[in-house]
């Protein structure tokens, strides 16, 4: 535990700062004084004293040797890794290279359906197939949990030849599947395990929190510090354990997907934040997971809301559940999560991290405050009493429409560099998408290159247009066009 106490990159940096360095290097703006004089002022000398450079005394992210390399070996003991590697790219840039780690073109990848865009971007510049999972879907909740044992065995079972099998683990939401049996199915036919732990920093430093991916026994993993785990936004790392995986290899492909200008503002925050969760992560959490129960009992005894927690589980898809994360199911209001969202935004100043048509979601943080849940729970009692009425409710929960998933007829990579043609959203049934489109948050597709566009699909788009829920992706961002795959007609 006292060498998690230390900061070598932090200090490192902070010293190389105080010894006030005349600089003839990049950047530019020499500690602020060449920068506009009110952000300067707003940044303050102490930021911008280390928004630095890799010069020679400060190592490279690229080839790490000196307090890089020390910062990361101390992050790799503290998250159970081999090997960590810090990523200013945020969580996309350590997926990408998971996935390119172990891809070549034409390699085949076991994959979840509902992942993050990074994956599928990954998976088009990797040129690999996705052989795609069914996530459980939720019908009470209207949402997609994580993947199952049986699920994952069947797929492996059908593709031996399989580089990789990625998990999500937890889900945005907080759901985590049985990641060790994952994993041991996995390394049965040797196909390494790539978990996008996009949303489990924390889960590492709590014995009260679902398994992370490197206690579990997975090969690499994708960690957003900077999401649940204190460093600033956009710092992420990428730990990998075992044999499966080569670290040199690792670390060529982070370095052909990161700038050459790496933050050390960015890179510092990853260094202190894991000495905050190694030394304080368990106490800080314990307290967050208590106040997130209470919030939870608070609001189920609202009318009209509910917040899922443990008797969620069932031994599937849901084995394990975050209890951070507070899930708000909104279905019995007269209102949908969007307009939650924007209600509990004008009315009660609060930002809530999503919202889709049926839910919205807080997160629970090592930085929450007593005040600020029953701020929530407060206005949350208040949105009861204007949007819900017991007289109209359906004595059972209804249940959610999810689309279906979308049949895949080319690989994402072939569809994404074919010839193609702009088509009206509304008349593109039965045409194959040459382009994403997601709602974001949280970024997961409804539509992927290669896949065949259906009704069904286009049905549940228009909702959550019609609801203000932000559609994106398509190059035409009023959402009228989709580009398609073109037809060749046969020639007369
Ligand atoms: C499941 C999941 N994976 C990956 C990412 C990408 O993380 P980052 O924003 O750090 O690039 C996100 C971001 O929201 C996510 O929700």
């Amino acid at each position: 535990m006292r060498r998690q106490q230390q900061t070598p990159l932090f200090h490192g940096v902070l010293n190389h700062a105080k010894s006030l360095p005349v600089q003839f290097h990049i950047p530019g703006h020499k500690h602020g004084t060449g920068m506009d004089p009110e952000f300067k002022q707003f940044m303050g000398d102490n930021a911008l004293s280390i928004d630095l450079i890799n010069i020679s005394p400060l190592d490279d992210l690229h080839h790490p040797h000196g307090i890089i390399k020390e910062a990361q070996e101390l992050a790799a003991e503290a998250f159970h890794a081999d090997h960590t590697f810090f990523s200013v790219q945020g969580t996309s840039g350590a997926i990408m290279t998971m996935i390119m780690t172990v891809c070549s073109p034409g390699d085949k990848i076991i994959v979840p359906r509902n992942v993050h865009k990074s994956i599928m971007s990954a998976i088009i510049f990797s040129g690999a197939t996705p052989i795609f999972i069914h996530p459980e879907l939720d019908v009470t909740l209207g949402i997609s949990h994580g993947i199952t044992v049986s699920s994952v065995k069947k797929a492996i079972e059908a593709n031996p030849d399989a580089k990789g099998v990625l998990v999500i683990n937890p889900t945005y939401f907080g759901v985590a599947a049985n990641l060790e049996e994952i994993v041991r199915s996995a390394h049965e036919y040797d196909i390494p395990v790539l978990v996008d732990e996009a949303h489990g920093v924390h889960i590492h430093f709590s014995d009260k929190l679902p398994l992370s991916a490197m206690q579990a026994g997975a090969d690499m993993s994708a960690t957003s510090v900077h999401k649940l785990g204190g460093s600033l936004t956009q710092s992420s790392v990428l730990n990998i354990r075992g044999d499966y995986i080569s670290s040199s290899r690792v670390q060529s492909i982070i370095s052909m997907l990161t700038t050459t200008s790496t933050s050390y503002i960015l890179l510092s925050s990853l260094d202190t934040a894991r000495r905050h969760l190694a030394i304080r992560g368990e106490a800080l959490l314990d307290e967050a997971i208590k106040l997130a129960e209470a919030a939870r009992e608070e609001i189920n005894r609202i009318p009209g809301i509910y917040c899922p927690g443990k008797e969620m589980l069932d031994d599937h898809a849901i084995y394990d559940l975050d209890p951070t994360k507070l899930i708000i199911s909104i279905k019995d209001l007269s209102i949908n999560g969007y307009e939650v969202e924007n209600w509990l935004r004008d009315k009660a100043n609060i930002e809530v991290e999503l919202s889709d048509l049926y839910n919205i979601l807080c997160i629970v943080t090592i930085g929450e405050t007593k005040e600020n849940i029953t701020v929530l729970t407060d206005a949350l009692k208040e949105l009861s009493v204007q949007y819900f009425d017991a007289s109209n409710r359906n004595s059972e929960r209804s249940d959610v429409e999810i689309p279906n998933i979308p049949i895949l007829s080319l690989s994402p990579r072939e569809a994404f560099y074919a010839d193609t043609e702009l088509v009206k959203l509304d008349e593109s049934a039965g045409r194959i998408s040459a382009e994403f489109i997601m709602i974001y948050p949280p970024g997961i597709p409804i539509f992927i290159p290669g896949e065949i566009i259906e009704h069904d699909n286009l049905h549940y788009i228009s909702e959550n247009i019609k609801a203000g829920l932000p559609v994106q992706g398509p190059e035409d961002a009023t959402l009228t066009y989709i580009r398609v795959i073109s037809e060749r007609k046969a020639i007369l």
